[in-house]
């Protein structure tokens, strides 16, 4: 089981914050025996990187060179960064800029993580063959209502497209419990994207070890 966390920009999991959450996951990661992926923010990849496996929230597929402002698969990489999310629903792409974006990183071997918000963007993105494909409905983000429980035939369907190819199948989106995490696994993903379960925890190192223990 992949337990994939993102911690987008909330305050409890940026800069000195990031450190400790990826501390505190990195110590249930060995004492569950459980993979778990942290997707930092650009600017504590580098640190982040040095205590848990991380990946960044998003790269851009441009060519290195006369660009500003932007972040390329190949800064990710030399700070540290094992791969990347993709089409992220608070960082949407269009379908050629995910295709590029996949190219680009599979180049430098950096894994591609990408995020669909429906089935039918699920078969467009399978046609690019990423490593893996987050199903994530917007609409139940940071709801605290798991897509395992109130979707559980799309999930079953989403499964079922992956079928037969390389691709892993993960889901996120109101993920927050471990029977959350049971019934993602139950349905036969490899693993969940979390969250605000995690990042707005009072108790984040309980939250981590709930879902842990469901593996
Ligand atoms: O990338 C996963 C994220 O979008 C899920 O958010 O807060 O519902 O766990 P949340």
């Amino acid at each position: 089981m992949i337990l994939l966390i993102n911690f987008k920009t909330y305050p409890s999991a940026t800069g000195k914050n990031a450190i400790k959450l990826a501390k505190i996951c990195k110590e249930i990661s060995r004492k569950t025996k459980t993979k778990i992926v942290v997707a930092a923010q650009i600017a504590d990849i580098h640190n982040i990187s040095k205590i848990i496996s991380t990946v960044s929230q998003h790269v851009d597929y441009f060519d290195q060179g006369r660009y500003t402002g932007y972040v390329l698969p190949e800064a990710v990489k030399a700070n540290g960064a094992i791969g990347s999310l993709i089409n992220h629903s608070e960082h949407k792409l269009s379908l050629d800029a995910v295709k590029k974006t996949i190219e680009r990183c599979k180049k430098l071997k950096l894994k591609t993580i990408v995020c669909a918000a429906s089935l039918k963007e699920v078969k467009k993105i399978k046609e690019f063959k990423p490593d893996y494909i987050a199903y994530e409905v917007p609409e139940l983000i940071a709801t605290g209502v798991s897509i395992s429980k109130v979707k559980a035939s799309s999930v079953k369907k989403f499964v079922k497209l992956l079928k037969g190819t390389k691709i892993v199948p993960l889901v996120g989106a109101g993920v927050s419990t471990g029977n959350d995490v049971k019934a993602a696994l139950k349905l036969g993903c490899k693993g969940v994207l979390v969250a605000s379960a995690i990042t707005k925890a009072k108790d984040p190192r309980k939250v981590v070890l709930e879902m842990c223990s469901q593996a």
